[in-house]
């Protein structure tokens, strides 16, 4: 690692899984560890994290602390009530952040359903945005894109070039999104915002790419689930070859 700036980690969890279809997503077992002990644990140990504040129903507060007991140091972990949408529940989370000690100067933003994130996309997601105050995963979309049309039938074929799907850890200075964040929030313009780079590219200012993975997916369907499970598992044999 070549900074030691510390960070914040704020993991948005107060979604309701609607098109998960039943059950808790964030407590689907991957492997032996569930999806959101995965997606804790990812910060829990590095030592450029200081804080890590899951946003949530307070109704959950206390199942998801003793559920996160052995993955990470309860005083590193910070609760947070979620909002009605992603925006809100993120807000919330960084509002709270100016009465952490010492209050951090940057911040990750990442989803709670993304519990397999490779180190090495997190890594490089914190060097860019110590450097240019933020940084945004990206991978560059690899299929053919389609337009459907209200007939059901294609209705036009989308030019891929240059188009990239956002993924998590998203990652900024933290005075600089709290004041964006704000700005919007006083103009009644977050309600369509889906993501956090947004708020930064709304106020005018850069978001730099990094280098985003496939194996950074999100568990939105229970499909997502069987892929993250196979590649738990061949991430497993690999190691245990390895140790071989
Ligand atoms: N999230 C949140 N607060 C909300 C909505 C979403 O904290 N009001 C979180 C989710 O818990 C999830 C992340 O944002 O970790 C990404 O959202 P998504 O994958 O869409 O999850 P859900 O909103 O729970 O699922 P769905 O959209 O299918 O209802
Ligand atoms: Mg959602």
């Amino acid at each position: 690692m070549t900074h030691t700036a510390s960070f914040a980690v704020i993991i948005p969890a107060a979604g309701s899984g609607s098109r998960f279809g039943g059950g808790d997503k964030l407590l689907v077992d991957l492997g032996g560890l569930t999806v959101l002990q995965r997606s804790v644990a990812l910060f829990a140990h590095r030592p450029d994290v200081r804080h890590i504040t899951l946003v949530t129903a307070p109704d959950r507060f206390e199942a998801y602390r003793s559920h996160l007991r052995s993955i990470v140091s309860p005083d590193k972990l910070h609760f947070v009530p979620g909002g009605r949408e992603r925006w809100e529940s993120v807000l919330n989370g960084l509002r709270s952040l100016s009465s952490l000690t010492p209050p951090p100067l940057f911040v990750g933003i990442h989803d709670a359903a993304r519990p397999l994130t490779p180190p090495a996309i997190i890594d490089e997601a914190f060097r860019v945005t110590v450097e240019r105050d933020a940084a945004l995963p990206c991978l560059a979309e690899p299929a053919t894109l389609k337009r459907m049309g209200e007939n059901g039938c294609v209705a036009a074929t989308i030019d891929r070039r240059g188009l990239y799907q956002a993924q998590t850890p998203q990652c900024f200075n933290v005075a600089k999104l709290l004041a964006g964040f704000e700005k919007l929030h006083a103009a009644n313009q977050l309600a369509d915002v889906t993501d956090d780079a947004q708020v930064f590219e709304r106020n005018g200012w850069p978001v730099p790419i990094s280098t985003g993975s496939p194996l950074n997916l999100k568990i939105t369907t229970a499909a997502d689930v069987e892929l993250a499970r196979a590649i738990v598992a061949s991430s497993t044999s690999t190691d245990s070859s390895h140790a071989r």
